[in-house]
């Protein structure tokens, strides 16, 4: 039977890659590479089911380029070697699906806990671009769980690119395919841009191109490192989460210079998340997210990169945005946590039915026995076919 999703499911080329349709999975955190931060085998099957279901290009779930207090427990790391060849174990199962998959790099900035045991384990603070606590945060596994505090402003920022750097050379020896910069979701990246949370009076902050000067030097030591189309950023111009989000002009104009910027590198692709209430938090009863048409208002920015959209996005609504050449390819991220074999499903038209369990969304910390983590993480059942 033909599918109905033409163009969702044709071949993308990005340079030297070829993704086998335009279904990619987003980022996402899983915590679970329990006991501490290594990818494990449980790790190694949930990628390896999902490029047996089929994705285009699999983004991993946020990647810690250093040790850091993540209120995510059991985030994975790529900082040393038994991460690496962890990582190669994974790369090399996916390649062995046909699958294509890049490695999301994440620093926290602002968003640790200094009393988070692997914060304390790397005898650093919790360094931000200014001393402005974040407001939220909910760090469960410390005693009244606490939410964010006051960070220390990074003095050097060339020593946190060049962390970012090392990440990218070590995504390399890992077998992946390409890195994506995380520079979504009021995470290092965003916090330098953003100018609520960004007082510098150096050359990366100010500005606005003092403030995309941190995000842009890390995306040019990627290409470096990697080549243009191996590199990628994700951004969330409309996204309050993590207390992110200027007056509208200010954001659209910040947004839009970092875009077109990041687009003059000819990367892989460019990801973009739109406003989705899930990510749009509310402080003092007021709603945090600069809220506007991010594909409109940033589609003009980007010539030179692939334009990815993520955000409660359905497959029609996908097919349709390639269709009128708005979008090369789409991402889901909820969708392939209770599908493993989405792309497989778009393709035979099978419903996506299964519910979210919410609770085992995140792992739970390494106290939870390994084979419980399974729970709501490898044990989604694929569809007969
Ligand atoms: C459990 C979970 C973990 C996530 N982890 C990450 C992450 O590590 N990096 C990231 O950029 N976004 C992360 N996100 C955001 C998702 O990638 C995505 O933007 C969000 O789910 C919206 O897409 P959807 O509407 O298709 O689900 C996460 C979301 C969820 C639900």
């Amino acid at each position: 039977m033909a599918s109905k999703f033409t163009k969702l499911l044709e071949p993308l080329t990005i340079g030297p890659l070829t993704l086998r349709n335009r279904v990619a999975m987003a980022a996402l955190t899983r915590s679970r590479s329990v006991p501490t931060n290594v990818p494990n085998d449980i790790n190694l099957e949930y990628y390896v089911q999902r490029a047996r279901g089929g994705a285009g290009l699999i983004t991993t779930e946020g990647t810690l380029i250093c040790q850091q207090g993540t209120e995510w427990q059991n985030a994975p790391g790529i900082w040393n070697q038994d991460q690496v060849s962890a990582w190669k174990r994974i790369t090399d199962a996916v390649h062995a699906e046909g699958g294509v998959i890049f490695n999301q790099i994440w620093h926290l900035g602002r968003a640790s806990h200094p009393d988070a045991p692997e914060q304390k384990a790397s005898g650093m603070p919790v360094y931000a671009p200014s001393d402005i606590a974040a407001r939220g945060g909910k760090f469960r596994f410390l005693p009244g769980h606490p939410g964010y505090v006051t960070p220390v402003a990074i003095e050097d920022p060339r020593i946190l690119i060049d962390l970012y750097k090392q990440a990218a050379i070590n995504a390399k020896e890992a077998g992946f395919d390409g890195v994506e910069l995380h520079g979504a979701n009021g995470y290092l990246v965003h916090q330098f841009l953003d100018s609520t949370s960004n007082k510098r009076t150096d050359a990366y902050g100010g500005s606005i191109e003092n403030r995309a000067r941190f995000g842009l030097e890390i995306l040019k030591e990627l290409v470096s490192i990697w080549g243009s189309k191996r590199v990628a950023v994700r951004l969330s111009p409309a996204g309050g989460y993590n207390d992110m989000g200027m007056p509208l002009q200010e954001n659209i104009d910040t947004f839009r210079y970092f875009i077109s910027q990041a687009d003059l590198l000819d990367l892989g692709y460019i990801s973009l998340i739109r406003h989705i209430p899930a990510m749009d938090p509310e402080f003092d009863g007021n709603h945090r997210a600069t809220k506007h048409d991010v594909l409109k208002t940033y589609r003009p920015c980007i010539k030179k990169s692939a334009l990815l959209l993520n955000g409660d996005l359905t497959p029609e609504e996908a097919n349709q945005l390639i269709v009128a050449k708005e979008i090369d390819a789409a991402v889901f991220g909820t969708l392939w946590i209770g599908h493993p074999d989405l792309a497989k499903r778009i393709e035979q038209d099978i419903p996506l039915d299964t519910k979210l369990d919410l609770k085992t969304l995140y792992g739970g910390g390494a106290q939870i026995p390994y084979e419980q983590q399974k729970k709501g993480y490898t044990d989604y059942p694929a569809a007969r076919l």
